[in-house]
């Protein structure tokens, strides 16, 4: 844009001066005032093994008490139950929805424990991509759906992490932004905790899984400095609670023991503070912003380049197949549509093909079954014509035997009455 330089210093760049109010500056109140009116969707999807704290973590977390129904361990395959809550804090309205697995790691066959989640959020993703596509979209309720956090709740085995766990980090870490966690870490002690976080971060350095970072770019240097912090405390160790529980003389959500209490808020006992912290005060923004820009985005390209579609003209998706480069929606449907025209015209022959192959068949089995017709009539043409001959043989023979019957027959006769007139004249 040119700049406006009321001063005349330089001709080409001007700075105008606001002689009075305009109310620009008013434009992020306004955003804040859409936000707040609208409220926020905030979706979680917790992941790990049945009973390790998932539920009562989330409680913990929005001081709430969800109560949820506590899953079996006899689940033939992974499932996911799906609970939202309406929250509201001050005037901010959130509608949380908490997505928390059943059944996990509880089959003998856990290589394809991740494909059910997986399968979730491709199916979040393709919704909201549909919607976005469609003509009537409706932009506030496909904002709803995608997963903007998934806590990955760690065994607290003090001893590293299980196939299960690096299989299922890997195959959703480009999908959803993963925080992983050390559940009901009340039951590890400091120094071992120590190792076990150490061996956690190596095995997932080692075999490249992307957790989600929490951002140290911001313009706020305190924001900075607590997300380093936080991503130093990685994985982040938690106890939760749904009791309250009596510590000094003050009621704090903990937990009692035989030997003294824990108090979940106290930073010295466990991470959770710092979790609820940096999910909930600081990055929850980034967290969606970072499902949207950087997930969503991932998924929309792959999505688009099955479906045809691409950017850069020398980008080739796959170059074994000799892909088309296509820019715009007119190129795709063109080619397309030539592609459609194409196989239809393919189609069309080898329907002709098979036609006339059929005809010629039935015309082969036709000839076939005129030849052993004409056949069979002239074996009975032959038949009849002898029966016939047969037939005018046996006539004339009778013929034969008539006239000779007749001729003797007359002799006879003719003998009878001359014997007859000669013994009349004796
Ligand atoms: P499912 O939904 O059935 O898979 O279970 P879940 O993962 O939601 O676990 P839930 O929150 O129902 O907790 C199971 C049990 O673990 C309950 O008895 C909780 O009190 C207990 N528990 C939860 N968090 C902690 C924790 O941090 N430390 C300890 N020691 N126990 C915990
Ligand atoms: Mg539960």
């Amino acid at each position: 844009f040119p700049k406006y330089n009321l001063n005349g210093s330089n001709e080409n760049e001007r700075i105008l001066k606001l002689k009075g109010y305009v109310g620009f500056e008013k434009l992020a109140h306004q955003y804040v005032n859409k936000i707040v009116k609208e409220g926020i969707s905030f979706n979680i999807l917790c992941i790990g093994e049945t009973g390790i704290g998932k539920s009562t973590l989330m409680d913990t977390l929005f001081n709430t008490n969800l109560s949820s129904s506590t899953s079996t361990h006899c689940l033939e395959n992974v499932d996911l139950k799906s609970n939202t809550f309406e929250l509201s804090e001050k005037n901010v309205n959130l509608k949380l929805t908490i997505i928390e697995t059943c059944g996990y790691g509880d089959q003998i066959d856990k290589s394809n424990s991740h494909q059910e989640i997986l399968n979730y959020l491709d199916k979040q993703y393709e919704s909201f991509l549909q919607e976005e596509l469609s003509l009537n979209r409706n932009i506030h309720q496909i904002n709803d759906k995608l997963v903007h956090l998934c806590l990955y709740f760690i065994s607290p085995t003090g001893h590293s992490l299980k196939a299960i766990d690096l299989n299922t980090m890997k195959a959703l870490d480009s999908k959803v932004n993963i925080i992983p966690i050390i559940a009901k870490a009340d039951t590890i002690c400091k120094n071992e905790l120590l190792h076990f976080k150490q061996r956690i971060m190596n095995e997932i350095f080692k075999n490249s899984i992307n957790i989600y970072q929490f951002p140290t770019n911001e313009n706020d240097s305190c924001v900075n400095n607590q997300n380093l912090i936080a991503n130093s405390l990685y994985p982040l160790a938690v106890i939760g609670s749904n009791e309250i529980v009596k510590f000094g003389n003050k009621q704090v959500r903990g937990r009692q023991y035989e030997w003294g209490i824990v108090s979940i808020e106290n930073e010295s006992h466990c991470d959770f503070v710092k979790l609820r912290e940096m999910i909930l005060s600081t990055n929850m923004f980034d967290l969606i912003e970072i499902t949207h820009t950087k997930h969503y985005q991932t998924f929309r390209a792959t999505r688009y380049i099955e479906l045809g579609f691409c950017d850069n003209e020398n980008f080739d998706p796959d170059k074994k197949n000799k892909c088309r480069i296509l820019r715009t929606i007119k190129d795709v449907y063109c080619a397309k549509k030539l592609d459609l025209d194409e196989e239809m015209h393919l189609k069309e022959l080898q329907f002709k093909d098979k036609f006339i192959k059929k005809v010629k068949e039935k015309e082969l089995i036709i000839k076939e079954m005129e030849k052993n017709l004409n056949s069979k009539f002239n074996q009975w043409k032959i038949e009849q014509d002898e029966w016939r001959h047969r037939i005018e043989f046996k006539r004339r023979e009778l013929d034969d035997q008539m006239r000779e019957f007749t001729e003797r027959k007359f002799c006879l006769d003719k003998l009878k009455l001359s014997t007859l007139s000669s013994v009349k004249n004796l």
